[in-house]
């Protein structure tokens, strides 16, 4: 780890070619536990004449030898810094040359799962971003792109690279990928591993052999990880036309792992957490997530392998759109209604978020000092929200010709967000000159509307302003796609949805003809990342909760009255009964969809809260929200004890567990009949359902309501015992005790928690399920006394010398600190501070750090 300072940046607008093309890159591993030797020949022509050759590569790569086309340059040409070597241009030919290098290098030591690993004895890479250059000397960025050929030396039996298998003998595999490829993409595998295995033929005829490959004894937990990637080769092939391009198809699933999985071609390599589940393991929502991830991976073989970056500034090039495409791979597996509404709370809860802190930055930001630190809910959520309103913008037919065009034009190459747009202009013909401040401005537009109803006219009048950001002070109108549908006063739909493009800061749009006046539903489908206020009572709200045709809207409206109600009494005001009302005739009508109403019945989140009265203006206080929260809560039960009695009865699913949409729909709506339940029975009902439910849904989910009550220690034992071997289980148990806890008692659990032996925190996610799980305890993390911030700011200190993207990333924790009062401000900068003056500190967390202390100056 090298130590770094503020100014050391890299800006968009020093992007310059690499002066070598490359050829041709051949790799051989000889595979030991500390000592792996990394043979590299790499076929290389300079671009325009004399150049140095400078490749990445730092000090934990131990050179044994340096070769130009079999001869050692002279040692005075050879530099060497902490992060690169350098060929001086005196010591090259003037005409294609290959260089060879052989480096050892030591996997066991590697505890930042960067570069080449070991997990559980089995040896694993992860090359995004810069991880390639932890495995030898090389051009590790994406715009340099050639065909690997692969030697993977090793007693292990199963020995995985890149693209379709050359050979395959005891001790030794060789693998060659056809496809041009950046070494981001890189991917080796060697372990003893076990397949769930199928295959797939494509629309015009190639077969490809699949394999899930786990640990021996995890196949049983596999199967639904295939049938994911069945459904996605074939929905690509269906909906974008995009075929698969190998032999074999390969994934595996690793326990040490930093994020979710990794796009490498040919060689997905997964989070286990996201391949492996079982109904005794797997939640509802596990077995949607790894359906949707399985796809997001497979997704990106065309939008990130086959066309991939520049740099890594476009990395929402590549996230943005695979998101997007697996959102909407997901809905048409799924209800489209449920997934756009679950979409768009992550938005808000995580983008949002951003978007009004110190971290915020945009889409395609144009500077950074670690590119980890920008895997963000802004590149990934944001980036595919820009996608959803271009798509609004030019139609589907438009968006349909330019991913075409996209394909045809830019499959190999490394692109940009200037080529993304520039093939949506020509296919469409529409200038999107001001659109594209969308990636190039931070900040979430705060969209004000009123109305005016005259002679049959109504008048919609929208004002725009972008809040200031970090380096952003003020910003230029954007375009902004507002989807808007008329109800007349009988609950019809008076004007079918149309989209209104709003250009200016501030613009009027009128509705003529009318005969009585309507109620605007506007924003439908959450058409613009933005913040809509308008001047609106509890009865119109109410009035589109029970009427609006688009599910987006209505679900909106349902929770805007939630959140008007729980910010009054966390204001210490009295809140009015509209919304407890309004949600009765919902819950009792069978004819909405159960996840719909499951939607509806849940209350905000402590955290939404807090962001909605902070965006009022106001100091959230996380007692009061959560004791708001509560209290709606209980009243909410009080008022409808009986129909939720009878939906938690009759949503009860029969028959062996199904992980398909249907039942996991119902089992929504009667989990979430239970949370309100059991704020009125005493916990009755989740005891009984726990000691009976035979899947992890229903089980987690009593848990979580016993732990609530203060009444879990006897299910947590039980599951302690049953799973005390399941990571994953066990992951679970660390996170629900401390995220469900009362607050007051959330860090004194956290605490012991953390001093148990199976708190094996060096693995991603064992250290996630317990500090996130205590930063998603909102008024536990931000306990007055700050006891939270110090116990989050110890352990990242901690986790920083072994895995700084981990402890960069989960920094975040704080991100929100300079909206609190000034007490909790205090304490949670001195904590902040405390990190920074940390000697030693990753560039990754310092970066992270100095950006939030940044706010509070
Ligand atoms: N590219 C991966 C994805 O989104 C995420 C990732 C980034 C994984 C960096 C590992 C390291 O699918
Ligand atoms: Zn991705």
């Amino acid at each position: 780890m090298t130590q770094t300072d503020a100014t050391d940046a890299q800006y968009l607008a020093d992007y310059r070619p690499y002066p070598f093309i490359l050829s041709e890159t051949r790799l051989t591993f000889d595979l030991s536990p500390d000592a792996t030797q990394v043979q590299a020949a790499i076929s290389l022509t300079p671009r325009n004449g004399a150049a140095d050759l400078v490749l990445d590569g730092g000090r934990g790569l131990d050179l044994v030898s340096l070769l130009i086309d079999g001869t050692a340059p002279d040692a005075s040409h050879v530099i060497r810094d902490a992060e690169t070597l350098t060929i001086r241009a005196a010591a090259l030919p003037d005409r294609p040359f290959t260089l060879t290098s052989v480096v050892r290098i030591d996997p066991s030591a590697n505890t930042a799962f960067e570069g080449l690993y070991l997990s559980n004895g089995m040896f694993c890479t992860q090359c995004e971003a810069e991880g390639f250059r932890h495995i030898t000397f090389y051009p590790d960025r994406p715009d340099v792109m050639t065909v690997f050929h692969v030697t993977i030396r090793s007693g292990l039996p199963v020995l995985l690279s890149n693209g379709n298998p050359l050979r395959q003998k005891p001790g030794l595999a060789e693998w060659h990928d056809p496809w041009p490829k950046p070494a981001y993409l890189f991917a080796l595998v060697a372990g003893d591993l076990a397949a769930v295995s199928d295959r797939f033929t494509t629309a015009s005829g190639r077969d490809v052999a699949l394999n899930v490959w786990v640990r021996p004894g995890d196949q049983d937990r596999a199967g639904f990880a295939m049938e994911s990637l069945i459904k996605s080769m074939r929905w690509d092939e269906q909906v974008y036309g995009r075929e698969y391009d190998l032999d074999v198809f390969n994934i595996v699933a690793v326990d040490d792992f930093n994020m979710g999985a990794m796009e490498n071609k040919g060689l997905n390599i997964f989070n286990s957490k996201l391949v492996l589940a079982s109904p005794e393991t797997a939640t509802d929502g596990d077995y949607e997530r790894i359906e949707a991830v399985i796809a997001h991976e497979y997704f990106h073989n065309w939008t990130g392998n086959r066309i991939t970056c520049r740099d890594w500034f476009q990395l929402c090039l590549k996230e943005g759109l695979t998101v997007f495409r697996d959102q909407q791979f997901t809905s048409d597996m799924r209800s489209a209604a449920v997934k756009r509404i679950s979409d768009v709370q992550t938005l808000r809860a995580r983008q949002f978020r951003e978007d009004q802190g110190p971290l915020a930055h945009p889409p395609r930001p144009d500077h950074y000092q670690e590119i980890n630190n920008f895997y963000t809910a802004t590149v990934y959520e944001k980036g595919a929200e820009v996608i959803g309103m271009l798509k609004h913008l030019v139609g589907d037919d438009g968006y349909s010709r330019a991913l075409d065009l996209y394909f045809d034009r830019h499959d190999g190459d490394a692109a940009t967000i200037e080529d993304w747009l520039q093939v949506f202009q020509d296919a469409t013909g529409r200038d999107l000159t001001q659109f594209k401040y969308w990636y190039t401005d931070a900040g979430t537009p705060r969209l004000t509307m009123a109305e005016d109803w005259q002679d049959g006219v109504l008048t919609l009048r929208f004002t725009q302003v972008t809040p200031p950001t970090p380096g952003q002070p003020d910003k230029p109108a954007r375009v902004i796609p507002i989807a808007v549908g008329l109800i007349g006063p009988n609950g019809d739909e008076v004007a079918a949805t149309q989209i209104l493009e709003m250009t200016e800061a501030h613009q009027e749009f009128r509705f003529k003809n009318l005969g009585a006046r309507p109620v605007a539903s506007v924003l439908r489908g959450f058409s613009a990342p933005v913040v809509l206020s308008r001047d609106i009572d509890d009865d119109t709200r109410a009035f589109l909760l029970a009427h609006d045709s688009d599910p987006f809207a209505r679900w909106e409206a349902g929770r805007d009255l939630a959140l008007s109600a729980l910010t009054q009494l966390a204001r210490g005001q009295a809140a009015g009964d509209g919304y407890i009302g309004a949600i009765g005739r919902l819950i009792a009508d069978d004819s909405a969809d159960p996840a719909f109403r499951a939607l509806c019945l849940t209350l905000p989140g402590d955290e939404e809260i807090a962001t909605r009265l902070a965006a009022e203006g106001h100091i959230p206080d996380p007692d009061a929200i959560h004791a708001a929260r509560s209290d709606l809560a209980r009243r909410m039960a009080e008022a409808h004890q009986d129909t939720l009695s009878d939906i938690y009865d009759r949503m009860a699913v029969e028959g062996p567990y199904s992980p398909d949409a249907e039942p996991a729909e119902k089992r929504s709506l009667r989990i979430a009949a239970l949370g309100l339940l059991n704020r009125i029975d005493g916990g009755d009902r989740a005891s009984v359902l726990f000691g009976v439910a035979g899947n992890m849904t229903e089980r987690m989910a009593a848990l979580t309501c016993l732990i609530r009550l203060g009444r879990g220690e006897s299910a947590l034992a039980m599951i302690e015992e049953q799973f005390a071997d399941n990571r994953l289980v066990m992951d679970k148990w660390f996170t629900v005790q401390v995220m469900a806890a009362p607050p007051a008692d959330a860090v004194a659990i956290a605490r012991d928690l953390a001093g148990r032996r199976d708190f094996d925190w060096k693995n991603p996610n064992r250290f996630r399920a317990l500090l996130g799980g205590l930063a998603a305890n909102h008024a536990g993390f931000h306990a007055a006394d700050g006891s939270g911030y110090d116990f989050t700011a110890d352990w990242l200190i901690r986790m920083d010398a072994a895995n700084p993207q981990i402890a960069a990333r989960m920094s975040t924790a704080f991100e929100t600190w300079p909206r609190y009062d000034p007490n909790r401000r205090a304490k949670a900068l001195a904590a902040l501070e405390q990190i920074a003056a940390q000697p030693g500190l990753s560039k990754n967390t310092r970066e992270m750090v100095s950006r939030m202390i940044a706010a509070g100056a």
